[in-house]
């Protein structure tokens, strides 16, 4: 494996944000498998839980940008501030390691385009990993050619039509509704793209073959369609918050396929209302339900404080309520038989391979092309049409866990289950051949 010296490392750069360092650890896992050595330059922010990766070496670096916003605007703070300061780190990690070592390459997540000047600066290759899925990247490519044919910001009367050449989103479905905002972004993520030896994606060929053909035609370096990759290193431990188990022994003493799993994932955020229409759409359901209420995530709370006093009287144990779950764990349990789901791409894999069906309640960015392609392209998803109210959460678990209808979309979610284990198991993978394309560097 060492082309020479001792190590052959490989240093990954995640953006810090749970769906995003869950693959890049994954990553890191599989090719430490395949022979590499692993350091992970991460920030102070979110910063990763070492001991769970005692083969890996980590490499905190100082940050230097506002932790205030949202995702995108803390990505941008990072994007701007962050080149000296991780260069450093780096040269000086490379410095201590020279002679006998090798830096391979830096495999950054795909939004933190400062690293292409880092590795370039460093005369070190640098891999782009997309946690986002190709059908997403997809119609964020489209949006400078819907800008300039005047289509957006997309206007209310157009919201339900279809985007020529991005069947089958719809213009609601776009990622945003003003150019303006992420025009910038866009041009730098392009350049980021161009700059990189490949971009490796926590995809697979058989979900989104066409998606990844199309962005292929316009972007030259070679794509690694590595993906599932919580199936390809399934005892890697990533969680950032402390998973709660005992709701697996809840989950023990349900009947098969009755729960409804409910998470919005590590990011989104709810507004008290929501969060009502939410609880009495689950009370109301008569299904049992776990549901997990991230700490902070509830505008103007600390944790379930604005959960209706009267539900909490009402649902019993037919309710569980906790703060984060072991997802996977959950998702693979015979008695969970729905995911009431913001549909974050590791949670729309995750619920793919283990058939679990999902209502679709995306929130921003990718996940209502996730919804999308979950409801229409696989067909193992409902979407929930508006601000999902209680009534609408109602219909939504009856169709999935009481009628006809749920039993079909179900067979649907286990058939594709099937079929991404037949496509893991035969190699469908093409980590194998990025571990040979790092080590031609
Ligand atoms: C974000 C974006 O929102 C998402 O759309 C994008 O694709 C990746 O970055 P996040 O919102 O956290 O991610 O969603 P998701 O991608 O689904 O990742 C959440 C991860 O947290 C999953 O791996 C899930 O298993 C895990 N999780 C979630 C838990 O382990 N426990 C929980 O209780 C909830």
């Amino acid at each position: 494996m060492q082309k020479q010296g001792r190590h052959n490392w490989v240093v990954l750069v995640p953006c810090p944000f749970q769906g995003h360092i869950t693959p890049m650890l994954q990553l890191g896992h599989a090719l430490h498998s395949k022979g590499f050595s692993i350091v992970v330059a991460h920030t102070k922010f979110n910063s990763p839980n070492s001991s769970n990766h005692p083969d890996f070496v980590f490499l905190p670096i100082p940050d230097n940008f506002s932790h205030h916003g949202n995702p995108f605007e803390i990505i941008s703070a990072l994007n701007a501030n962050s080149k000296e300061p991780f260069k450093e780190c780096l040269a000086q990690f490379m410095e201590k390691h020279k002679p006998d070592d090798r830096v391979s390459c830096i495999i950054s997540d795909i939004a933190l385009n400062f690293l292409d000047d880092v590795s370039k600066d460093l005369n070190v290759q640098s891999i782009a990993l997309s946690t986002n899925n190709a059908s997403f990247n997809l119609a964020l490519s489209g949006i400078p050619r819907l800008h300039a044919q005047g289509l957006i910001p997309v206007q209310d009367s157009t919201l339900q039509d279809l985007v020529p050449e991005l069947h089958p989103l719809r213009f609601k479905d776009i990622p945003v509704s003003s150019f303006a905002t992420l025009g910038e972004f866009l041009e730098k993520l392009g350049k980021s793209k161009r700059s990189s030896s490949a971009v490796v994606w926590n995809t697979m060929e058989l979900l989104e073959q066409t998606s990844l053909a199309q962005l292929q035609q316009h972007d030259q370096c070679p794509f690694f369609t590595i993906g599932p990759l919580h199936k390809i290193v399934p005892s890697c431990s990533t969680s950032l918050l402390k998973e709660e188990s005992s709701c697996i022994s809840w989950l023990d003493n349900q009947a098969p396929n009755s729960v409804i799993y409910v998470s919005l994932g590590s990011t989104a955020f709810v507004d008290e209302k929501a969060l009502v229409e939410m609880a009495w759409g689950l009370a109301n359901s008569h299904q049992p339900f776990l549901w997990v209420i991230r700490p902070g995530s509830i505008r103007g709370s600390q944790w379930i404080e604005l959960l209706p006093e009267k539900f909490t009287e009402q649902i019993g144990d037919r309710g569980c309520i906790v703060k984060w779950a072991p997802q996977k764990e959950v998702l693979a349990h015979k008695a969970v038989g729905g995911f009431l789901s913001h549909c974050g791409w590791n949670s729309t894999l995750e619920s793919i391979c283990e058939g679990v069906p999902v209502i679709c309640l995306p929130c921003f960015g990718d996940q209502k092309v996730n919804a999308r392609y979950l409801s229409t392209v696989w067909g193992i998803g409902l979407e929930l049409e508006h601000e999902a109210d209680r009534g609408e959460i109602v219909r939504a678990v009856k169709r999935l866990l009481v009628d006809e209808e749920g039993k079909e979309i179900r067979r649907r979610a286990i058939e594709l289950k099937e079929r991404t284990e037949v496509s893991t198991r035969e190699g469908g993978s093409s980590l194998n051949a990025l571990v040979e394309h790092i080590l031609s560097f």
